[in-house]
């Protein structure tokens, strides 16, 4: 191999981690910018050197954010993307560049790029027919139900002026209150934060459950119409039609007939978009008259009548204090930098986030370096960067990532594939401990009436070493305790006692098994039954549950081997926890789909998708996500999606209606 295929094969590979992270993972590790820098990078090269081309290439696609769950559906106009730019010296470039190729006088429309995630609709004699995400911009998921939810996106249009048959593309948001909200509120339940509201839109857009959704309170913006007979030749005229229809179409769109417009609305936008209750990111601009739009066409992946400016994230400059290391429940390391507190976006930054040991190591830092700090949509701020130049002779420590565990001495372990270290002290290092108990404690686990400054006066005045301890605490330990009174004492007693009833899903969740949240325990604990089945277990079976894959399993294994956690199970056994499935759950159950798999499709009348997969677990069945040889039946409601219907009479798979479906159940 010749450097050049070295160098393409190495930066297509580190592009491919990057889609991951960002897609699958939802946690980037390196900005927008960055990336499309790299990804320019790549396309350069690949124009150069045409011998090396490779239809896999991350040139060749636009991210795909496709799930196996919902119905996916042909985009009629592929979703594309825009092209990006960062700098005035970019925009003039396009500009002048459409000015060449149009060769007649034409107007720009300026929108706000909005930082959400894009949804195509589709409206059939004013009504709302079909809601599909971007996808992979061929395909898409059929999300209609989800943004059904959304309060803002008209069902029925107004007025009688609209085309029989349109599409509107725009952006589904979080508002930022409702995005703090939501963090806040899962804070407070231990899971993890959303990094930033994109992040929670399209978390909260694929949720299966459009309760759910309805409860998060998402907005649509839109921006862009699509179809045969548009009511007007310009893009402006048709939003303003549109807005009439009733969609969020938001009103600083700008028609510009100069450079200079163009540049002065950039500049406005920069600073005004912070009063804004929804993430933007950039502005977009468009040619207004779609004949012009016809003329310059497309590229390979998005249109040449348009461009998104992308905003500079807000950075300061700042010194480098020194790094702590934090130990999680869990055990994990997270490394945190401190800052010579500063002014960033209207807060003052002390801290920020530096990840893991290989970002650290990226960035070459030393205690004293001055470092860019940079506040994107994320909450919490990170370092991009270290001002080299401004490094004195006399360099302070190199940052390097702690072997130890700071708490209680350990040498640190990273597992293997993982960006994070971890102390193994389980039971014996300190913030480990208390933070079990204080997971176990909280009110979406046992629900017990202590926080976190008690579980650490208890623990520090030698009462509690694990959670069983709770359960022997006596009203003379409580009192011996410094700001305790009698009545918070018995409340606390009493909290305890009350605890016993929690049903065993929860107890099962308080336990804090790695990977085992608040889902995956109502999953294990519906499967298996009891605690006795479940630390009985084998990887096999654990797998052959919905939605539990590998990872879980291994861990839930791993957990019951260890004769310590045994122990403290059986403790919790003795004092009385709910320690198998209520029996009122068990009598509704039975074996009439065992071993059947079904695959359930489209929408339902009688109950909702959730009931039927619910329905089809309690009978002993399996719902599957998608149609296969091993398919037994698909329940199908209303609108099935075409690519189910083909491949199901392409495999012979039996189609059940709700009727007959509830019938089998009721024989
Ligand atoms: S127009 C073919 N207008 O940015 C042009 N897109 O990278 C269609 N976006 O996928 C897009 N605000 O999710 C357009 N005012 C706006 C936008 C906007 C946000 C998003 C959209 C699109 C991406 C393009």
């Amino acid at each position: 191999m010749n450097e050049i295929e070295t160098q393409i094969k190495a930066l297509r590979k580190e592009l491919e981690q990057h889609n991951y992270n960002y897609y699958v993972l939802s946690m980037p590790t390196i900005s927008d910018r960055e990336f499309d820098e790299r990804l320019k990078e790549l396309q350069s090269l690949e124009e150069a050197n045409p011998e090396y081309a490779d239809p896999h290439s991350p040139t060749q696609r636009v991210g795909s954010d496709l799930s196996k769950e919902f119905e996916q559906v042909l985009h009629k106009y592929p979703m594309l993307s825009l092209a990006n730019t960062y700098s005035d010296g970019e925009v003039r470039d396009w500009y002048e560049r459409t000015m060449r190729l149009l060769n007649e006088p034409f107007e720009i429309v300026a929108e706000l790029k909005y930082d959400g995630t894009s949804i195509s609709l589709i409206y059939e004699e004013g009504r709302l027919v079909r809601a599909i995400t971007r996808g992979d911009g061929t395909r898409g998921d059929d999300v209609t139900a989800n943004v059904k939810t959304i309060r803002s996106v008209p069902l029925k249009l107004m007025g009688n002026d609209y085309p029989a048959e349109f599409e509107i593309r725009g952006e589904v948001l979080l508002p930022w209150a409702e995005f703090d909200r939501l963090n806040k509120e899962r804070e407070e339940q231990e899971e993890p934060l959303f990094a930033n509201p994109r992040n929670a839109a399209s978390g909260t857009l694929k949720q299966q459950n459009p309760a759910v959704v309805a409860s998060r309170k998402l907005d649509a913006y839109f921006y862009y119409l699509l179809g045969e007979d548009l009511p007007a030749e310009t893009h402006y005229t048709n939003l303003q039609k549109a807005r009439s229809w009733g969609f969020k179409i938001p009103d600083v769109i700008r028609v510009c007939q100069t450079m200079e417009e163009v540049f002065d609305y950039l500049k406005y936008w920069d600073m005004e978009r912070k009063s804004l209750p929804v993430a933007t990111d950039g502005v977009v601009l468009k040619v207004n008259s779609q004949r012009q739009q016809k003329n310059l066409g497309f590229t390979a992946k998005s249109p040449r009548w348009s461009i998104a400016y992308k905003f500079q994230a807000e950075r300061v400059l700042t010194r480098l204090n020194s790094v702590s290391f934090q130990v999680g429940r869990t055990g994990a390391i997270t490394p945190v930098a401190n800052l010579e507190p500063v002014l960033l976006s209207g807060t003052t930054v002390k801290r920020a986030s530096l990840h893991n040991a290989d970002i650290i190591a990226g960035l070459d830092l030393h205690i004293g370096d001055n470092v860019y700090v940079e506040k994107g949509g994320e909450i919490i701020p990170k370092i991009v960067g270290v001002d080299v130049d401004s490094r004195s002779m006399l360099l302070g420590d190199k940052v390097e990532f702690i072997k130890n565990c700071p708490e209680c001495g350990t040498l640190l372990v990273r597992p293997e594939g993982e960006a994070a270290y971890y102390c193994p002290n389980e039971s014996g290092c300190p913030p480990q401990i208390k933070g079990r108990i204080e997971h176990f404690v909280t009110r979406r686990a046992l629900d017990i009436n202590i926080g976190p400054e008690t579980v650490e006066d208890l623990y520090n005045a030698g009462y509690i070493k694990d959670v069983t301890d709770l359960y022997t605490l006596q009203l003379c330990d409580l009192l011996s305790l410094e700001r305790w009174a009698e009545k918070s004492a018995q409340n606390l007693l009493q909290s305890l006692e009350e605890s016993k009833q929690v049903p065993f899903e929860r107890v099962l969740y308080g336990l804090g098994i790695r990977y085992v949240g608040e889902t995956v325990a109502k999953r294990l604990a519906h499967s298996f039954l009891n605690m006795e089945n479940l630390k009985q277990a084998s990887l096999v079976s654990l797998t052959a549950v919905d939605e539990i894959g590998e990872r879980i399993a291994h861990s839930v294994v791993a957990y019951f081997a260890d004769e310590k956690n045994r122990s403290i199970v059986e403790r919790l056994s003795s004092y009385g926890l709910q320690m198998a499935i209520d029996k009122s759950i068990l009598a509704d159950r039975s074996d009439k789909l065992k071993d059947l798999s079904i695959v359930i499709s489209g929408t339902f009348t009688q109950h909702s998708r959730d009931e039927y997969k619910a329905m089809i677990e309690k009978h002993g069945g399996k719902n599957s996500g998608s149609v296969s040889g091993k398919t037994d039946y698909i329940l199908a409601g209303d609108n099935m999606g075409p690519a189910k219907l083909e491949k199901a009479a392409k495999l012979g798979v039996k189609i059940i209606n709700e009727d007959e479906f509830l019938k089998m159940l009721n024989e």
